[in-house]
């Protein structure tokens, strides 16, 4: 058994949780939607995150991705601790190491397809060409190399989330973060998806982290984590 105090310093340990909650709202209307979750990955591991809805998937994503900050708890990547950090920290924390895939999506309606992808590239302060030139690169990567100058709305459901999966890996972030990205595909369009993701953590040695109760995906995971109530359970019933 490795201990916490272990792990933490573990050099390929890049996400670590220890005993985070969350409270939403205060007073008689607070809910807990995480109760003590302990989480952690690897560079490299492709983890699935699964349980029923509400049980606290999206939170504990949105916490790991820095787009939420937890109540209480340890939360680090690459040792830098996140959590206890000002909310104004966030952004610049998951510019550095994250990419997140919104269920839904979220691409930019007005924008191309590559626009989309180049965006966030731009954020981090590359040149429109040099950001260009990458989104271009991910996009053949997804199989999408021909509808560079398509709008969003041109595409299927499986072709949008290829362009959110390369939006979320261009500058290469070092963490991938998906929720529920196969929620709306078919089938071969939802395993086609998962292998790219599965892809990522192999060959780019990525961290991905897919929340998923896509039971047709579960045999690809290096690992599967179950959440219940906002606590990890070892054997869901
Ligand atoms: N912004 C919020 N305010 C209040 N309650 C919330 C909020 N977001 C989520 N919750 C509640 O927290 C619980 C966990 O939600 P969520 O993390 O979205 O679960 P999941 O992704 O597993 O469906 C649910 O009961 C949900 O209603
Ligand atoms: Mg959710």
């Amino acid at each position: 058994m490795t201990s916490a105090a272990q792990l933490a310093h573990d050099e390929e340990t890049t996400i670590f949780a220890r005993n985070v909650t969350k409270t939403y709202g205060s007073g008689a209307v607070a809910y807990q939607a995480l109760r003590g979750v302990d989480f952690e990955a690897r560079a490299g591991e492709f983890v699935m995150l699964n349980g029923p809805s509400g049980s606290g998937k999206t939170t504990l994503l949105s916490i790991l991705g820095c787009v939420l900050t937890p109540t209480s708890g340890d939360v680090r990547l690459f040792g830098e601790p996140i959590s206890g950090q000002p909310e104004r920290a966030l952004p610049r924390l998951r510019l550095a190491y994250i990419g997140f895939i919104f269920q839904g999506h979220n691409l930019i309606a007005s924008l191309d397809v590559r626009d989309n992808v180049s965006l966030p590239m731009r954020m981090r302060g590359h040149s429109v060409r040099d950001a260009n030139r990458e989104a271009e690169r991910l996009l053949v990567r997804v199989g999408l190399g021909d509808k560079l100058e398509r709008l969003p709305r041109d595409l299927s459901g499986g072709q949008r989330q290829r362009v959110a999966i390369a939006r979320a890996l261009a500058g290469s972030p070092p963490i991938i973060l998906a929720d529920e990205p196969t929620a709306s595909l078919d089938a071969e369009t939802g395993a086609s998806v998962t292998h790219l993701l599965k892809e990522m953590a192999r060959e780019g040695g990525h961290t991905v982290v897919v929340v998923t109760h896509d039971n047709r995906i579960f045999h690809l995971a290096d690992r599967i984590v179950h959440i219940e109530d906002g606590h990890i359970v070892d054997h869901p019933v």
